[in-house]
């Protein structure tokens, strides 16, 4: 089995390939991305929205299956939103088409809590409700959700999808999404630095570990398919919190961590977005867990930015 990242520079991609590479091996990996990246081993830049370049790389390096990573994300679209229109739904189609001529078997794409909107019930969103997002983002992950339900029912392509929540992970800095804002928190308070949240205190979003993300992703990618009942993306789970509970949470261990909250036009966003999840079709059909809750995602991030970026920071946790 071979397999390919595109946008592996990113948030995930980063981390997905080092899963990716533990369980293929090095030499069954190929990673690429439109920013260069001279010291990871079977690296390609490419722009994937240039259709023949990637038909060119899938076709030279013969993958079977595809991870497709690049996008522009929630907070960023909303600045540009023709382009990120154009670039999210490009990307998409122009894989989808190469995935019809037969030159690959299996493609991952994420989609995003973002598909759901201001009318969706926000507590224990379930499966199937009201989408109507309000956000650039989220109009092109409910367009790719749609898009790759039908390649699949048409076409029978074995597409498989996850509606992620904010990914919280700390060896790169995230993308411009509207849920960046924990990951900023815990910089901030390993640096002495007062917080200004640009989400309000009280507003709870769906957010999971990037441990848990990645597991979800290979156990979905590996679940027969005759066991997959979500063809379009699965609804998927880790903790829900807002910015105060977080606060909290980390001045167990650093009691003297500041936050101010003064929102901006993300505020808007992450309101039209759910409280939290019902993950329970992806909990049924390929036996879903997760298992980072909002003490371990604390613990994990406070260790490993510490001891890798904040050395001077003298912190204790049991
Ligand atoms: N991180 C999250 O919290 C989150 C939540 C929900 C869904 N997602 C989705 O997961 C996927 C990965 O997210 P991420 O957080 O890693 O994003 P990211 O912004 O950190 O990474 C995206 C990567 O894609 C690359 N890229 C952008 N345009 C490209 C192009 N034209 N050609 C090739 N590469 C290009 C970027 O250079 C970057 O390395 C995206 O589809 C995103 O919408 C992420």
């Amino acid at each position: 089995m071979k397999a390919l990242i595109i946008g592996s520079g990113g948030q995930i991609g980063t981390e997905l390939a080092k899963a990716l590479r533990d369980k293929y091996g090095q030499e069954n990996l190929i990673t690429s991305d439109i920013n260069e990246n001279p010291i990871e081993p079977n690296f390609y830049t490419v722009d994937a929205t240039d259709k023949k370049a990637v038909e060119k790389l899938i076709v030279q390096e013969q993958v079977d299956e595809i991870y497709l990573m690049a996008a522009i994300l929630s907070a960023k679209a909303e600045q540009f939103p023709m382009r990120a229109w154009q670039i999210n739904m490009n990307i998409l189609f122009n894989l989808l088409e190469l995935f019809k001529e037969g030159l690959f078997k299996k493609l991952f794409w994420p989609s995003s809590i973002a598909v759901f909107g201001p009318h969706t019930p926000k507590i224990q969103t379930p499966q199937y409700t009201v989408t109507d997002p309000n956000s650039v983002y989220g109009i092109s992950k409910l367009a790719g959700e749609r898009w790759v339900e039908y390649y699949f029912l048409k076409h029978g392509l074995d597409i498989r999808s996850l509606r992620y929540p904010g990914v919280i992970s700390w060896k790169v800095q995230p993308g411009g999404g509207t849920t960046d804002y924990a990951i900023e928190m815990f910089h901030y308070a390993l640096r002495g630095e007062k917080f200004v949240s640009y989400i309000n205190r009280d507003e709870p979003l769906p957010m999971i570990y990037i441990d848990d993300a990645i597991k979800a992703t290979l156990q979905l990618m590996d679940a027969p398919s005759k066991n997959l009942t979500v063809r379009s993306s699965y609804n998927l789970a880790g903790v829900s919190f807002t910015p105060g509970e977080l606060a909290e949470a980390i001045r167990k261990y650093i009691p003297e961590f500041e936050v101010e909250y003064r929102p901006d036009f993300r505020q808007k966003i992450a309101r039209s977005w759910p409280d939290s999840i019902d993950d329970s079709y992806a909990r049924k059909d390929w036996n879903w867990q997760h298992e980072f809750d909002l003490d371990a995602i604390v613990k994990e991030m406070l260790t490993n930015l510490q001891s890798h970026f904040y050395q001077d920071y003298d912190l204790s946790i049991k």
